[in-house]
């Protein structure tokens, strides 16, 4: 086995690798002054089981291609089997025709993995789960839900409810709802897909009184949380905890979650948390060892399902 990282989250690729007591794979990458991307792989990969880690990290475009290319690179120099390891999977949200002539840009993505050469994909919590079936190659997808949910129950947790920011989200909250034993309200939110801003309607469920965690799958501008807190105080909920599986933080979200009112934001490492994006209210939680386990396990023809039997 052999396991290369591209550029986007270096950090974890080294957590993954000291999990699994091995080296990470040596490449060079460069940009030419073209700016073409020039990938030459440092060892010898014939015959080998290869991963590849690359999360869509900013810049996305960019860093997909260095993958493409990785992928390419690899497939060229005989490796036997590719798996590319996307912890946040790139134009997630674009995964469906909900508007007039426009691209199911995660569907392309899956196509241009399949075309460059990998032969399996690992990710974690897809923004919805028919993604999967955007592939014909087989994909494990890993869930957070156990990480998350452990941080929560070995805080304490009295009088507290989960809740759903939107519909979409509402099966995913039921799962944590279910594990840590607690009940659930769901909102009613719409998004204007062209300001990318978010209103909340209505809340399903009982809060006034409770503590809330919020659990959505990634926090992006964060509009969707900060609505969800003025819909929760408003509605008479106590103290606020926010949880999400991808800390994609874009433009002015970092400072506006530390000044929400959320007592705390627990998110995990799939993305790159560094410099600017690393606020006192963020609590990062590693998602490493789940990686390296799953490799581990899709090495040696095991059950990867088996990692998550209470949270499926
Ligand atoms: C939406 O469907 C997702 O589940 C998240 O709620 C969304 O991506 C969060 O985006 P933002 O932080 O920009 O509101």
């Amino acid at each position: 086995m052999k396991i290369f990282c591209g550029r986007s989250n270096p950090e974890l690729a080294r957590e993954i690798c000291g999990y699994l007591g091995t080296e990470l794979g040596k490449c060079i990458i460069h940009k030419f002054k073209n700016d073409n991307t020039f990938v030459r792989i440092e060892e010898n990969v014939r015959g080998k089981d290869v991963f590849v880690i690359q999360t869509s990290a900013f810049p996305v475009n960019d860093l997909f291609m260095e993958l493409l290319i990785m992928v390419d690179a690899l497939k060229h120099a005989s490796a036997s089997r590719i798996t590319a390891v996307l912890p946040y999977y790139p134009y997630a949200r674009s995964d469906k025709k909900d508007q007039p002539r426009i691209s199911i840009t995660a569907r392309l993505v899956a196509d241009l993995l399949e075309t460059a050469g990998v032969d399996r994909m690992l990710t974690m919590n897809l923004h919805s789960e028919q993604i999967q079936g955007f592939f014909r190659i087989p994909v494990d997808q890993l869930l957070a839900s156990p990480i998350l949910c452990n941080y929560f129950a070995e805080s304490g947790l009295s009088d507290f409810i989960i809740v759903a920011p939107d519909a979409g989200s509402a099966k995913r909250a039921e799962k944590y709802a279910l594990a840590l034993g607690l009940p659930m309200a769901i909102l009613d939110k719409r998004r204007d897909q062209l300001n990318d801003t978010v209103e909340i309607f209505h809340i399903i469920g009982d809060v006034r009184g409770k503590n809330a965690i919020v659990f959505d799958d990634e926090i992006a501008t964060g509009g969707s949380m900060i609505e969800t807190a003025h819909a929760l105080l408003e509605h008479g909920a106590r103290d606020l905890y926010a949880g999400a599986v991808h800390a994609v933080l874009c433009g002015d979200a970092p400072r506006i979650l530390q000044q929400s009112p959320y007592k705390q934001v627990v998110v995990t490492n799939t993305l790159p948390v560094d410099g600017e994006k690393k606020i006192s209210k963020l609590k990062i939680l590693s998602v490493a060892q789940l990686f390296g386990e799953a490799i581990t396990r899709i090495h040696e023809g095991k059950s990867v399902s088996e990692l998550f039997r209470k949270h499926l």
